[in-house]
């Protein structure tokens, strides 16, 4: 028996040290981490089980029947993060590149789909050359096996990637799916055909960081929902990040007992709008004074700027914010902000978590460029989201919510649980000076008349109080009232019961 133990842990050993020594000293020489060491750093200390160690490739050409690795590029297992089940994989870049073998799939797969069994959250930390090269359409094979997992657990279980490496091809739209994508500066990139490629069909010269490294996919293309400065700081991240989550489509977020106060008044939110309509000011600072202890993890902060995504706990619980910001395009929906809250609102809908939405938004951007991207479908994402979710939603309004983009801003009329306006709140279809323009188009050029005509439109829709009159608001609020209000409300909402009607899937504008 212990000859058999001494061999066991020899083979561990073996395992461990993946591509070997040589490779392992130039992942580190690159700044980055091995697969074994990223998951150390990512869950509790000791609380990593790992599966399938002795695993191998069947590939029989070129060579490799000589070239076999225990484990196959991938480490995969079990763990727990601040206590709670979490599934991992973690690809090892030293064996073949992190590339993904028939079994490396295999590997994933036998995960996910314990991870859905058991109803726990599955990470992927991504580091890889793509398709196994030697194994032809093998590989190809496994991709698709992992993407129709992750296409199952899509709702069921969160899904969150982590970009280490490389990650091209075909290969990205395995973390395309899942909910979250992290990414490390400077080491990690994504795209579908690489710089070579482009420069070959397109004949643009771009570098591997321009096209996809982690600054491209969190500022442009928005891929990316936050990038850290290296793995240690991306992992730590993402551990503190799984805390707001919860483990599955049945269970709620966990909760986060705090010493603040539901009572906690904020004075200095009485005079964040600024008594000039036209100025901007920044909507993050109520989102901070409303969150307990001050507390905001914003997503995709650097992407479609003029709306504000995130999560914040109230009383403890996480409740998912989405907010216009004014000091951005003056908070107008565009084509990027739609798609970014509207992916965010449907996340929210589909884990249980409350949605606490803050609305200044004069409309939809105008302009050729907008329309011609089509504007009208993605727009129209936005309001689908909103109005096919069922957990609570609260709704206060601090300055505009003007036509058509009140409407989608989780309106009464799309089932806003409560829905709450500052003084300063202007509910109306257009500002005043160009509803005027409109209506009294003969008194254009008259200073005058067209100033007063102003004022008068300004006194009668330019408030909350016609809205309030319909009951589309449920109540006119202090600023600094605004945490107590909206805690009280969500607490309020916390037995929320609401089933859509019966369908096979809904059909939303993609
Ligand atoms: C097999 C691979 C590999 C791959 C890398 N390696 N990619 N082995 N299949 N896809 C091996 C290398 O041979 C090398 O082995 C080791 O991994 C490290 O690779 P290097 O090239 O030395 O590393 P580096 O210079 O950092 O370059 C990394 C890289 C490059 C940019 C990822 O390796 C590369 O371009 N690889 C090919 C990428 C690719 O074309 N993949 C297929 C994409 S198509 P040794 O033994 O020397 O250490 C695809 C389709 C998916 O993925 C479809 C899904 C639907």
């Amino acid at each position: 028996m212990q000859e058999v133990i001494k061999e066991l842990e020899e083979k561990r050993k073996a395992a461990a040290l993946g591509g070997g020594q040589k490779r392992i000293d130039t992942q580190h020489s690159r700044g980055k981490l091995t697969a074994h060491e990223r998951i150390e750093l990512l869950l509790d200390e000791g609380s990593f089980e790992e599966w399938d160690t002795f695993v191998e490739h069947r590939c029989n050409d070129f060579g490799m029947p000589d070239k076999k690795v225990p484990g196959d590029g991938v480490v995969t297992g079990t763990g727990t993060i601040n206590g709670r089940l979490v599934f991992v994989f973690s690809q090892d870049f030293t064996v073949f590149g992190g590339s993904l073998s028939e079994a490396h799939a295999e590997k994933i797969c036998k995960l996910m789909d314990q991870a859905m069994k058991v109803g726990a959250p599955v990470l992927g930390l991504n580091d890889s050359g793509g398709a196994r090269i030697q194994e032809g359409v093998a590989s190809l094979g496994g991709y698709a096996e992992v993407f129709q997992r992750n296409v199952l657990a899509s709702g069921v279980v969160p899904q969150i990637s982590v970009i280490m490496g490389p990650c091209a091809g075909g290969a990205v739209y395995s973390p395309a799916m899942t909910d979250f994508i992290f990414m490390v500066k400077d080491t990690s990139y994504m795209f579908v055909t690489g710089p070579e490629v482009v420069k070959t069909v397109t004949h643009e010269s771009v570098t591997a960081e321009e096209l996809g490294g982690a600054q491209t996919h969190s500022t442009v293309s928005g891929v990316c929902d936050r990038a850290y400065e290296n793995d240690v700081e991306t992992l730590l991240m993402v551990r503190r990040f799984v805390n707001y989550l919860p483990s599955n489509n049945r269970e709620q977020a966990p909760h986060r007992p705090t010493p603040d106060s539901v009572d906690r008044l904020e004075m200095s939110l009485d005079t964040l709008v600024p008594d000039n309509p036209a100025m901007p000011y920044d909507m993050k600072e109520l989102i901070y004074k409303v969150a307990d202890d001050y507390e905001f993890w914003e997503l995709q902060p650097d992407h479609a700027k003029n709306i504000v995504i995130g999560f914040i706990r109230l009383e403890g619980h996480t409740v998912g914010v989405v907010a216009n910001q004014p000091d951005v395009l003056a908070g107008c929906l565009d084509i990027k902000s739609s798609i970014k809250a509207g992916r965010f609102v449907r996340f929210c809908d589909a884990f249980n978590i409350p949605i606490l939405t803050f609305v200044d938004v004069p409309g939809f951007l105008p302009g050729t460029a907008q329309e011609h991207g089509g504007i009208i479908k993605h727009g129209a994402k936005l309001l689908f989201a909103y109005a096919e979710a069922t957990v609570p939603k609260v709704t206060v309004i601090t300055r505009k919510a003007y036509g058509g983009a009140y409407d989608v801003m989780s309106s009464k009329h799309l089932r806003g649980d409560v829905n709450l306006a500052w003084p300063s709140a202007e509910i109306a279809v257009m500002g005043p000076k160009g509803a005027v323009e409109i209506i009294f188009r003969e008194d254009i050029g008259d200073e005058d008349k067209i100033a007063r005509r102003t004022e008068e439109y300004r006194q009668k829709f330019a408030n909350p109080f016609v809205a309030g009159s319909r009951g589309y608001i449920d109540d006119v609020i202090a600023p600094h009232s605004t945490r107590k209000r909206v805690c009280r409300s969500f607490a309020v909402l916390r037995n929320k019961k609401l089933d859509n009607p019966w369908r096979k899937h809904d059909n939303i504008p993609l």
